[in-house]
């Protein structure tokens, strides 16, 4: 099948790789060249294991990327994975979005080479009123020229296992209003649903589009209650980790998404549940179990700082961050419990020296002030506290680089390292 993708982030370029891998005729649209040629050359424009691989394998094949939309005039199906930003009040800015899905509409409607209609399926994450909204300017904009479709076909990958997540979902959601973006969504993902049987659900797209904020949040207060009920097991005494293992052996709980710590960073968590608040109280109704949520994760890096205070004085001590990824196996910093934590240290008068593999550059432009060391060894070398706030593994195994600590205070954030004898170990919730 012939499939444009607008948009390569993240989420665009994955699909785009992954469409290619299940041997369709792909062609990604962005409107930065550098990302375009970074495509064409086999080479992943983000850190994402396996991404460079696929890449290398289709690009020149059946994949090509270009920065001119006339590339999607014989698309069955044109996907939309163009970033929506968000304002200041929580809400998305769905600008950007709109610009690509009107100027995806009028190429269609102006130039299409297909008398069999396109679907314009959106992958990007927009609330259901959204949904409508858009759905209403392509059938405006297509008039009787040409036969579009609109589906919305929200994403459940997760960054760091993109391309794992794309050939192995658990569910795929298509909503669509007729029979043509029903039947060619479901044929694109064809070999997914033979190899990985996931669970496919058919669906309007406003549906949709809530099934994706919904399963964001839920997730999100899920890590938020364990971190609520963390907080109560330290106050107590009592290590969460334990509790959480026992409660997640009720099928009705699940033993996934309880590990308690510093809380939830990235693009999609914060950004998700924030923007489904401020839609439902724009409608009407104020999400109060959302809104704690996001109170308990932003809560969750001062019990870090006010930990550490416990031990040491942060204006005369050296502290060591370990971890500025958001997560382990992924470069991006955004929303990651790191900046919080430390602007926490510096407001406290702290010298901060932060290490991570692989996010260092993109910290550096954050806070281009504080010191960054090439190893965790390096960062641990002198420091008088250690933070650890990204669950790498190499950090389970430093074992001796704490010795050469000024004083070996570690307050651990991700429950990754293990005390030793003459360490000052404090967990989170633990
Ligand atoms: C999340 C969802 O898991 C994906 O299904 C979704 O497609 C994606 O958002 C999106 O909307 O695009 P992602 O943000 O990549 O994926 O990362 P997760 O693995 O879900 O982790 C999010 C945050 O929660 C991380 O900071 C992680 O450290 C934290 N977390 C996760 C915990 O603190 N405890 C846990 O038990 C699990």
């Amino acid at each position: 099948m012939r499939i444009a993708v607008i948009g390569s982030g993240y989420a665009g370029t994955t699909l785009a790789a992954g469409l290619a891998a299940l041997d369709h005729d792909v062609t990604a649209v962005d409107i930065d060249p550098e990302i375009v040629s970074s495509i064409n050359a086999g080479e992943a424009p983000i850190h994402e294991p396996g991404l460079d691989q696929l890449l290398s394998e289709h690009a020149g094949q059946n994949l090509t990327a270009t920065t001119e939309y006339a590339a999607i005039r014989d698309a069955a199906i044109v996907f939309i994975a163009v970033q929506t930003p968000s304002r200041e009040d929580g809400s998305i800015d769905v600008a950007p979005l709109r610009g690509a899905v009107q100027s995806a509409a009028r190429t269609l409607a102006e130039e299409s080479h297909r008398d069999d209609g396109h679907v314009v399926a959106i992958k990007s994450t927009v609330t259901p009123p959204q949904v409508s909204a858009l759905r209403d300017e392509i059938l405006e904009i297509a008039g009787d020229a040409v036969h579009l479709e609109l589906a919305m076909n929200p994403e459940f990958l997760r960054e760091g296992s993109a391309v794992e997540d794309f050939l192995n979902p658990n569910k795929l959601v298509f909503g669509t209003d007729a029979s043509l973006a029903r039947e060619r969504l479901e044929a694109a993902f064809t070999p997914l649903i033979a190899d990985a049987s996931p669970a496919v659900i058919h669906t309007d797209p406003e549906t949709a589009s809530m099934i994706k904020y919904a399963n964001n949040a839920f997730l999100a207060a899920k890590i938020s209650l364990i971190n609520d009920l963390g907080n109560i097991c330290k106050v107590f005494g009592i290590d969460a980790y334990e509790v959480a293992e026992a409660i997640g052996t009720d099928d009705r709980i699940g033993e996934r998404f309880l590990r308690s710590g510093v809380g939830f960073g990235g693009s999609c968590f914060p950004k998700d549940v924030r923007a489904i608040i401020a839609a439902s109280t724009e409608a009407g109704y104020e999400p109060s179990l959302l809104s704690a949520a996001l109170a308990v994760n932003d809560g969750q890096p001062d019990r870090m700082l006010d930990l550490l205070e416990r031990h040491t004085t942060p204006a005369e001590s050296r502290v060591a961050v370990l971890g500025l990824a958001f997560k382990p196996g992924t470069d991006d910093i955004r929303n990651s419990r790191s900046i919080p934590v430390i602007e926490g240290l510096l407001e406290r008068g702290a010298t901060v020296i932060a290490y991570d593999p692989v996010a260092t550059k993109q910290m550096r432009e954050r806070f281009p002030d504080i010191e960054y060391a090439r190893s965790a060894r390096e960062a641990l070398d002198g420091a008088g506290a250690a933070l650890v706030l990204t669950a790498w593994d190499e950090f389970a195994a430093l074992n001796g680089a704490f010795e050469e600590m000024s004083d070996r205070i570690v307050i651990d954030g991700r429950r990754v390292i293990e005390p030793q004898d003459g360490m000052t170990y404090e967990g989170l919730t633990w």
